[in-house]
């Protein structure tokens, strides 16, 4: 049986669901937020695989929350919705769920990357970024875009009892902007800051290879966060 989107009793905030959630910032996130207390929907393509990686995070130190593993159909039917998808299947993922997330708030972290020979690269995106490229595909859901340069592996390394660094948030609505900052307080340590409107997160997507590729240099494990430049307040 699908478990319940809604909020259950008990929940502090609404429920989250992550769709690409059995992927590495996925689990990173979900981790992070059922450590906080909060209810995760881990979506996937297999339900299988996402209650098999529900259950490893569930067993992980100081989770006081809950990740139920689920369809990424499903887990788009919550309130708030973390897109957590490779590039190359952002689009289309968000397009075939559009009914389930009409009126949702989305939260789009995806850096439209791709690895090369040559490193990681840029790839172009017509609509200007892929946060913008949600917002297209997504009439009828609030998209905020953040999250593009918090590594995974700082997230799920339970040694790093609290994170530090600041967080932009774009869009270009202010109860996504709340819902994302909240979220984002959420996550241990981590300070969101609002960076402007979400075609501003052509900025973010468009550091991350420069960002992905220091990281992945010998020597360096910390969190990728920005400096604060805080535009709409
Ligand atoms: N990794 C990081 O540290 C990090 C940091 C900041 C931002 N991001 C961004 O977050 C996004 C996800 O990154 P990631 O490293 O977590 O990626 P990932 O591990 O490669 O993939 C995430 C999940 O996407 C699903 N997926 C893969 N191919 C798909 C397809 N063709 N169609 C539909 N779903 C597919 C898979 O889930 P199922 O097989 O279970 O469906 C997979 O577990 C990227 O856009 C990345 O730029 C990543």
């Amino acid at each position: 049986m699908a478990p319940d989107a809604s909020p259950q009793p008990g929940d502090p905030v609404p429920t989250v669901g992550i769709l690409g959630g059995t992927g590495r910032q996925g689990r990173g996130l979900a981790y992070r937020l059922a450590v906080a207390g909060r209810t995760v929907l881990l979506g996937s393509r297999r339900e299988e695989h996402a209650r098999d990686r529900a259950a490893r995070l569930m067993a992980m130190p100081r989770v006081t929350g809950t990740i139920r593993g689920t369809s990424n159909a499903h887990a788009a039917c919550a309130a708030l919705v973390i897109a957590a998808l490779p590039y190359p299947a952002h689009a289309d993922t968000l397009g075939a769920l559009r009914d389930q997330l009409a009126g949702a708030t989305l939260i789009d972290c995806t850096n439209p990357i791709r690895r090369t020979a040559a490193g990681i690269g840029l790839i172009s995106v017509p609509a200007g970024s892929a946060a913008e490229e949600a917002a297209a595909v997504l009439p009828g859901t609030l998209v905020a875009a953040a999250l593009h340069h918090v590594s995974s592996a700082s997230l799920i390394n339970p040694a790093n009892a609290t994170l530090t660094g600041t967080v932009p948030v774009y869009s270009d609505h202010p109860d996504a902007v709340e819902a994302a900052c909240t979220l984002i307080r959420h996550l241990g340590g981590l300070q969101p800051y609002r960076a402007g409107p979400l075609r501003d997160a052509r900025d973010a997507e468009s550091r991350a290879p420069a960002l992905i590729t220091a990281a992945l240099a010998p020597g360096h494990r910390q969190a990728r966060t920005d400096p604060p430049r805080d535009r709409t307040s």
